[in-house]
């Protein structure tokens, strides 16, 4: 008898994603004729930078040769391209890191749920309320949670509203946690945290032996001068702080798939006992087990991003995706809409017009201006009466979508 994994179904049916492109799809086999405009999920639209493109086509060349064949790389990724991140990303930053102490991958989605592999089940977790998905669903999957309230809290689940009272940078917990989620440039707020208020989080972890899940995903998408591109700006993080980094949104990759995280030596895990254990060994064990690496050509693309040509060009996808920001934010304003993000982050969160109930709102957007973008319920209790808007379209259906809002909901 193959007995199940029942955490499972103490999910709700399906990630929020793929439901919302049901109900695209249900709408548009309704309405063939309808011209959508998809600002929901967060993809990007943008071809690859011309040089990330180039060095990916030379990478798959290099397969073809006998002298420059790539079999199994290092499980961990190549050092060439852990390198390359420490000179181009974090160095300008003032953080200093080993090679061994980034660890690349096929994508933060998916490095995010498999961190789980080496804690144990009795911590307690602090998550975001709204949060990008993930973070609890995995943390339901392992069975970390009893079940959702009606509400859709988990019981077990420390939760940390993010609000416009609380500027959505939430309070430290009033009990005590052990793992900590937090997500800056905010999925799905598109708000930031300054220094001084990732410091708060820094101190709580060290002083609690807690670990910080520290999702930067979104960090390349920071126009604002002196806000934290990285945790390990903060001090005290190195020894408490676990990062997480994608070249999803960066540089155009969430088809190719390629991520990174950063364990440094100094932080560590406590075992029953109370001896401390470094954590980057645990997740270089798991991975080297569980993971065969990112593929070599796929590798070669990621540290093309930050050639000299890469980065020019990798920038101006990023500006490109900003200025649809803008343009999506004032266009709101103009409407009569609050909203919030979309100056740091590629994501506008704004309040539903009309005290409607986010998925109302998903309907009416949908239905009555052929725009998608994504239900704030759906990423948490607290995301109730919000809605997220994704800049990562193309310009021409980004100043499209805005004028259909502005003349369904402006005055
Ligand atoms: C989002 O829209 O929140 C993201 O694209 C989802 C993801 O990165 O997995």
């Amino acid at each position: 008898m193959a007995l199940i994994n029942e955490n499972y179904l103490k999910l709700k049916a399906g990630y929020l994603f793929p439901e919302i492109a049901r109900r695209v799809r249900e709408f548009s086999s309704a309405n063939p004729a309808a011209k959508i405009i998809r600002l929901g999920i967060g993809d990007v639209t943008q071809p690859l930078a011309p040089a990330v493109l180039k060095a990916f086509h030379e990478a798959v060349d290099d397969l073809g040769t006998t002298d420059r064949f790539a079999g199994y790389g290092p499980e961990q990724g190549y050092d060439w391209l852990s390198e390359v991140l420490i000179e181009k990303c974090f160095k300008p930053l003032g953080v200093e890191l080993k090679p061994h102490e980034i660890f690349i991958s096929d994508g933060s989605k998916c490095d995010c749920a498999n961190m789980l592999d080496i804690f144990a089940l009795d911590n307690k977790v602090a998550i975001g309320d709204p949060v990008y998905p993930v973070y609890n669903d995995t943390n339901v999957m392992v069975g970390r949670t009893g079940e959702a309230d009606e509400k859709g809290y988990y019981k077990g689940v420390v939760y940390m509203p993010f609000t416009e009272e609380n500027n959505f940078v939430p309070e430290l917990p009033k009990e005590k946690v052990d793992i900590i989620y937090l997500c800056f440039p905010n999925n799905p707020t598109g708000t930031v945290a300054s220094k001084d208020e990732l410091k708060k989080w820094v101190d709580y972890a060290n002083a609690n032996d807690a670990v910080i899940f520290f999702d930067a995903a979104y960090e390349a998408f920071i126009t604002t001068p002196g806000i934290p591109h990285s945790i390990y700006e903060i001090e005290g993080a190195k020894s408490c702080a676990i990062e997480f980094r994608s070249f999803s949104k960066t540089a155009g990759f969430t088809g190719v798939r390629c991520g990174l995280v950063v364990i440094p030596d100094e932080v560590k895990g406590t075992k029953q006992n109370g001896e401390k254990h470094p954590l980057n060994k645990l997740w270089l064990r798991r991975m080297t087990t569980k993971f065969n690496g990112t593929s070599y050509p796929v590798q070669r693309a990621a540290a093309a991003v930050y050639s000299e040509e890469g980065w020019q060009q990798t920038r101006e996808i990023i500006d490109y995706y900003m200025e649809n920001a803008r343009i999506i934010r004032e266009g709101l304003a103009e409407a009569g809409i609050t909203c919030y993000g979309g100056v740091d982050s590629p994501y506008i969160w704004l309040k539903t017009p009309q005290g409607l109930s986010s998925w109302d709102f998903f309907d009416k957007l949908l239905s009555e201006c052929h725009v998608v973008g994504t239900p704030g319920s759906g990423f948490g209790p607290s995301g109730e009466g919000y809605f997220r808007l994704s800049a990562f379209g193309d310009r021409d259906n980004i100043k499209t979508a805005v004028e259909r809002i502005k003349n369904k909901w402006g005055n």
